[in-house]
């Protein structure tokens, strides 16, 4: 697991070609505030070695932060994850890697049929009862995630920094707002336990829609309310303190709901997801932050935002966008091509702009 003495010494190493607040704190320790995502691309052996080549350079270039799923490209992604910390001269303790489990993965490439693929794996062999599945293939269940755990430490082969459950809102397709706090807290109870043993660093919740929509949409989650069931999950598991430390939520120049949708309760009214979860003390990790690609092309920001945002191309003006949000730890980009990556690093010379300068961008 990343510790603090390895990334402030990581820190120490990088940050001069940086711009202002690129190293951001987590827990004892710093991050970049650029992360590699590996959602994107194909289950195939040429896209795990452009993924190899670009985690390798981000390692070396200034970026200790890589984020991925059991499920991302068929399990691949997650075992590219582990190679490339394996083969980089970048010591693991370096490094914050986080990981998710909710959605039953297929293993190395997509099965001619998925379905008959969840039963046979899944469902006849007792890990998931059949009641637990939403849309065939996605559970909260303490045993599946247990499974999910194992498979993820295995094809890592380390220890994840942080353990998202992800995407709960899919259940609500099936069961109700409170059926889901609760399937959440058992959860929680299990991440919990997995935290004090020392299986996962922290645990988090990533989300598409559920902490960015308004109360009324049919799949939000209300973050106080998880925050109180994670408590709950603590007191009940016995661990001193929480582990619930972070979420993820898709933020970018099109898609800034988590910013601008106040959807979460508290005592002094209603805020957004991002200011939330900054005075909760939990990090937040941006998704999506180019969206999926999209604002790398001309004229995909709008003229009068690009306008105040440092950086040469659109691309490099979304990232800095996306790193100067109230709260953000860092900003994921999916980047299995090296070019992106270096490309991506030089938005980071930029500074991030200031509180009033990002307020000033929604005018
Ligand atoms: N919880 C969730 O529901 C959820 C959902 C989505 C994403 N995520 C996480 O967040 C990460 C980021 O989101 P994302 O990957 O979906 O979308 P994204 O980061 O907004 O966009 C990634 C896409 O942009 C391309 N790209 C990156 N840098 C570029 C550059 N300089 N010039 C041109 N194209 C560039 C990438 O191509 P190359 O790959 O070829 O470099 C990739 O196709 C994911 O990888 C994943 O880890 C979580």
């Amino acid at each position: 697991m990343a510790t603090g003495p390895a990334t402030w010494d990581y820190r120490d190493a990088h940050h001069g070609r940086f711009g202002r607040t690129y190293f951001r704190r987590y827990g004892d320790g710093l991050v970049s505030s650029l992360g590699l995502g590996t959602y994107l691309g194909a289950p195939t052996d040429a896209v795990d070695e452009r993924y190899l080549e670009a985690i390798t350079t981000a390692l070396e270039s200034g970026c200790n932060v890589l984020d991925t799923a059991i499920n991302y490209r068929c399990q691949r992604s997650e075992r590219v994850v582990g190679q490339a910390l394996r083969e980089s001269d970048v010591e693991r303790d370096a490094v914050f890697v986080s990981t998710k489990g909710g959605f039953v993965p297929f293993d190395g490439d997509r099965p001619s049929n998925p379905g008959r693929y969840v039963a046979r794996e899944y469902v006849d062999s007792g890990i998931v009862d059949r009641e637990d599945l939403v849309a065939g293939s996605h559970s909260l269940a303490p045993d599946f995630l247990a499974d999910q755990l194992e498979r993820s430490l295995e094809n890592l082969g380390t220890t994840p920094d942080l353990y998202y459950v992800h995407n709960p809102e899919t259940q609500l397709r099936e069961h109700s707002r409170e059926e889901v706090y609760d399937a959440l807290e058992a959860a929680f109870v299990l991440l919990e336990e997995r935290a004090a043993a020392g299986d996962i660093g922290h645990y988090g919740v990533a989300t598409w829609e559920a902490f960015r929509v308004p109360p009324e949409h049919p799949s939000y989650l209300s973050l106080p309310a998880v925050v109180e069931r994670a408590r709950s999950a603590s007191r009940e598991a016995g661990t001193a303190g929480t582990h619930f430390r972070a979420i993820q939520v898709p933020f970018n120049v099109v898609m800034a709901d988590a910013f601008t949708v106040d959807a979460h309760e508290t005592p002094d009214g209603p805020t957004c997801a991002l200011w939330f979860a900054a005075n909760a003390g939990l990090n937040v990790f941006t998704s999506a932050s180019i969206a999926q690609g999209e604002l790398t092309e001309d004229g995909a920001i709008p003229g009068p935002v690009a306008a105040r945002l440092e950086g040469e191309t659109p691309t490099q003006r979304a990232i800095t966008f996306a790193r100067s949000a109230p709260g953000v730890t860092a900003s994921l980009v999916g980047m299995a091509n090296a070019e992106h990556v270096t490309a991506n690093l030089e938005a980071c010379t930029h500074d991030p702009l200031g509180a009033q300068a990002f307020d000033a961008v929604f005018e």
